[in-house]
């Protein structure tokens, strides 16, 4: 694994575009595996203004994106496809037809799902996933206890999760009980990782990600089992770390 501690949350966010950016310039028609959240959110601003200043070009990638709420529409505003539009999609030009991300009012979702599986096979797999990391150590919908070799599939959300997200929503009811997740297994095949963290609440998940042992209880460890796996994080994420690690 490959740590890089950056300053905070801004410098993670320009290293971590540089690291896309590099990827894309190199290979036009590469795919690109996305994450929702805070986490990400600033390497897509400076990805926007890479494509704005610098004609950073995303009309021959494809993407793939990690999760989606079932039962809510691509417009709604709290679904993940309405996510990725407003906040990276609609600013870049990237090929509506080559944006994917699992459907959330798919009639069949198991069909979906092993759909989905197969399309992410017909690209060519993903070159690039970004992850972000659960306070638990969840990555994508994969809570504490899922398995490490999971693949695309639908998700029960934790309690914890539905009154997270409650104050989305005008009432409980409408928060939504399941996700359609990439699977553990999925996100491993991907060529390279690159997780993010920022903050305090990140640090004991980033603490057991690199020095605890891998385990089902906290998914994110198996990206110590991955051949190129970084991870760029700030350095209160890092505060936690027994190692000596510096950061730059
Ligand atoms: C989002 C996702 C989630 C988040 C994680 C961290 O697509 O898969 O696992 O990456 O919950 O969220 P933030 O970045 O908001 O702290």
């Amino acid at each position: 694994m490959l740590l890089m501690i950056r300053k905070d949350y801004d410098a993670v966010s320009k290293e971590g575009a540089r690291i896309v950016a590099e990827l894309v310039r190199r290979k036009p028609d590469c795919v690109l595996g996305f994450a929702t959240g805070n986490s990400p959110l600033g390497i897509y601003q400076e990805l926007i203004r890479m494509h704005r200043e610098d004609g950073l070009d995303f009309s021959k990638v494809t993407t793939f994106n990690l999760d989606e709420y079932v039962g809510l529409p691509p417009e709604h505003e709290q679904s993940y496809h309405y996510f990725m539009w407003e906040n990276l999609f609609k600013h870049i030009n990237v090929g509506q037809r080559h944006v994917n991300i699992p459907h959330g009012m798919a009639d069949d979702i198991e069909g979906h799902c092993v759909w989905y599986e197969e399309q992410i096979e017909k690209a060519g797999g993903i070159d690039l996933q970004i992850l972000g990391i659960g306070e638990n150590g969840h990555i994508a919908f994969n809570e504490p206890g899922s398995s490490l070799g999971s693949r695309t599939r639908i998700k029960t959300l934790t309690e914890k999760t539905r009154q997270d997200n409650a104050r989305l929503f005008d009432s409980m009811d409408q928060v939504p009980k399941y996700a359609i997740t990439m699977g553990v297994g999925t996100i491993m095949d991907a060529r390279k990782l690159l997780m993010l963290a920022s903050g305090k609440g990140k640090a004991d998940a980033i603490k057991n990600t690199i020095e605890g042992p891998i385990s089902a209880m906290v998914p994110a460890t198996i990206v110590q089992m991955h051949q190129h796996a970084t991870l760029l994080i700030d350095e209160a994420a890092a505060s936690s770390l027994s190692g000596e690690w510096e950061g730059e």
